[in-house]
């Protein structure tokens, strides 16, 4: 046979295999069969290199590895979802939901929640060409090599038609594919990992892909980056995810009334033990894309859906000590130490006791037995002490009156629980300080992780955030456990670091109440260090999403001389932070649009230009709004703009607004 007959007809046969395994949960051949067709495959691609395209089954082994991850942008964002936790929250939900639509009938799609990474797959033509990790939302990873090798991730949809998709799901390991792996690495003396969600995202950010094939990744499919106009319904959309090819859960069903998401729920949670994977909690999601679109989004989640999160996980221990924590702000924090305890899944030493009145509430002391929850990536935490057998107990607790690491003095701000330790230059806030600077939110420097941080600090060689800019070679060798290529590599990631946006900038500086959200709008607003540390309260109060509480946060930063002092430093070591342009227009800033009736567009896309040319979109009409477009067959919508005085502006005469 030809060489390319015979490839076709492998990848063919692979791919059809690939479908039954995963989406039928059969399969015709045996494992070792299979392994047959794709070394032959393998070894033809590899004989006749002008036939190997990027979809074909091969690309599942691996390619050369990459020197780093280059970035992916989500367009649109990938949100995340706002949290309920109990029947109360659920209703409340609901009857928000059942309000704002005014209609009795209601459904919704509910989905496990699985507790793994979520990945986007972008498909051009039906081929997987590229794949993202979610990142801050807006910027993940590319790991589309890495994707490739997750053999549930389908490299070509199964369809005749040419489709751009953007498909959303989770990468985890299956509760018996990961045991495996584990023994398997027991057995070769590899270290073995702590939990299948942690091994997940280790495995999914491996620079050598060849490494991410030899870990039985799984896939599952629950959503689109956008309603894709030919569906109306996630239970449609669903459908056609597993028709394409990929795994969808099989718990997902469509709900009702909100008596039956609750008996939903409780299944679930009885299932849970006996599922294949890990979940940890439900996703309500509206299952009609158009009323989606009425209730719209917040500025992270989208308010049609929430996650109903399982109870946390609780286990008692010996608690050994409390110790004193300095954060980066000075803050102290009274930590638990515990005799380990795995709890949900992971090994728990320290948990945060939050404050001296937390403690004193709980009353728990050193000796006692405690219980420990975990819930999620949540930092574990003691709920409450025991009460011991014989009543003996040790002594009450109580916060140091000088900073347990500098011995510097420690005060309680007016009206608030926590103390703090305000000298600039205690070890303790530098060591933190320094930590958040790099950290993959803010500067994201690779290579200076909490262990050199310590080292910096601890030697004495960094006594601020910018003087990691001025350490030469020679220093930074002498550290222990740093090699050449290690501080040749960081070098060039402080070089590269100097090139952030001021957004990240911002992040970094750890300015109170100013994280990556409120960072990136202050950005965008003021483009320039220079225009920012300007910037008067009532202008900072003046931006979209700032509060007064936050404006005047800012504005002390800036006008302290400690901490205006350390980002003046930050300057004279490179740092000129800017902001690009997001390219939205002005047309129509300041203007609160609402989108009535049926439109001749499809509304994601005429919410998109009237945000482009700088209005704001929300779904119901209040005092505040300015305008409200109508199509076709407008209700009641129009009549209380009408009362209210509200502008209202044909589709014809907005699309013609926006159209230069
Ligand atoms: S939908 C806009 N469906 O939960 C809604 N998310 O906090 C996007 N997740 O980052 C998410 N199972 O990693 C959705 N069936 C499911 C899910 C799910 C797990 C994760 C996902 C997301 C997080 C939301």
């Amino acid at each position: 046979m030809k060489p390319h007959r015979e490839i076709s007809n492998l990848t063919s046969l692979i791919r059809k295999y690939n479908r039954q395994y995963y989406t039928g949960n059969t399969s015709d051949i045996t494992d070792a069969e299979y392994d047959a067709l794709m070394n032959r495959l393998l070894f033809l691609e590899r004989e006749n290199p002008e036939l190997h395209s990027d979809d074909s089954p091969t690309a599942r082994v691996g390619s050369a590895p990459l020197s780093s991850f280059s970035a992916v942008i989500h367009d649109p964002p990938m949100l995340s979802l706002s949290n309920i936790f109990s029947k109360e929250d659920f209703l409340a939900f609901h009857s928000r939901i059942v309000s704002e639509l005014d209609i009795d009938q209601i459904g919704y799609s509910v989905e496990p929640k699985l507790d793994g990474v979520s990945l986007s797959l972008v498909y051009e033509n039906s081929v997987l060409a590229r794949a993202g990790t979610r990142g801050d939302g807006v910027r993940g990873e590319d790991v589309t090599d890495n994707a490739r090798t997750i053999r549930s991730i389908p490299l070509r949809l199964n369809t005749d038609q040419p489709v751009n998709v953007v498909v959303r799901g989770e990468v985890f390991f299956m509760l018996e594919d990961f045991k495996r792996m584990n023994e398997k690495r027991l057995e070769a003396g590899d270290s073995t990992f702590a939990n299948p969600r942690n091994a997940t995202s280790g495995s999914l950010r491996q620079l050598d892909s060849t490494l991410t094939a030899g870990r039985p990744l799984s896939f599952i499919a629950y959503a689109s980056g956008y309603y894709p106009d030919d569906f109306k319904t996630q239970e449609e959309f669903l459908k056609q995810l597993a028709d394409w090819g990929f795994a969808v859960n099989r718990e997902n069903q469509t709900c009702h009334t909100a008596g039956q998401v609750i008996s939903a729920y409780d299944t679930l949670v009885k299932m849970r033990p006996d599922l294949p994977m890990e979940i940890d909690g439900m996703v309500i999601k509206l299952n009609s894309f158009s009323q989606r679109e009425e209730i719209g989004f917040l500025s992270r989640a989208p308010r049609w859906a929430a996650a109903w999160k399982f109870h946390a996980e609780e286990m008692s221990t010996t608690l050994i000590g409390i110790e004193v924590q300095v954060g980066r702000t000075g803050r102290l924090t009274p930590v638990a130490r515990l005799e380990p305890v795995q709890v949900g899944g992971v090994v728990v030493t320290n948990a945060t006791l939050h404050n001296q009145e937390e403690v004193i509430r709980k009353d728990v002391r050193a000796g006692d037995i405690v219980l420990v929850r975990r819930a999620g990536d949540v930092i574990p935490e003691v709920v409450t002490s025991l009460p011991p057998e014989d009543g003996i107990r040790g002594k009450v607790f109580e916060m140091p009156e000088k900073c347990p690491v500098c011995n510097g003095p420690v005060v309680q701000p007016e009206g608030e629980v926590n103390l703090y330790c305000i000298n600039p230059s205690c070890e303790a806030r530098i060591r933190r300080s320094l930590e958040h600077w790099a950290s993959r939110k803010a500067l994201d420097i690779e290579g200076l992780g909490k262990k050199l941080c310590e080292q910096l600090v601890d030697a004495g060689m960094v006594n601020s955030i910018a003087d990691i800019y001025t350490l030469n070679y020679h220093e930074l060798t002498a550290l222990e456990r740093m090699g050449e290529l290690k501080a040749t590599k960081l070098f060039a990631e402080l070089e590269k670091s100097r090139g952030n946006p001021l957004s990240r900038f911002l992040t970094g500086l750890g300015i109170p109440g100013v994280g990556e959200v409120a960072s990136r709008d202050i950005a965008t607003e003021f483009k320039n260090l220079g225009a920012l540390g300007n910037a008067s309260e009532d202008e900072l109060i003046a931006v979209r999403g700032i509060g007064p509480v936050t404006a005047l946060s800012i504005r002390r930063f800036f006008a302290n001389p400690v901490t205006s002092a350390a980002v003046d430093q930050l300057v004279k070591a490179g740092f000129n932070p800017t902001e690009e342009d997001t390219g939205k227009g002005t047309t129509l800033s300041g203007e609160i649009i609402v989108f009535t009736g049926t439109l001749t567009v499809p509304r994601q896309e005429a919410k998109q230009l009237a945000t482009a040319a700088g209005a704001k979109v929300t779904s119901a009409i209040t005092g505040k709004t300015t305008i409200l477009v109508t199509g076709e067959n407008a209700g009641s919508k129009l009549k209380k703009a009408e009362k209210l005085g509200v502008r209202i502006v044909s589709e014809e005469e907005f699309l013609n607004s926006v159209s230069h």
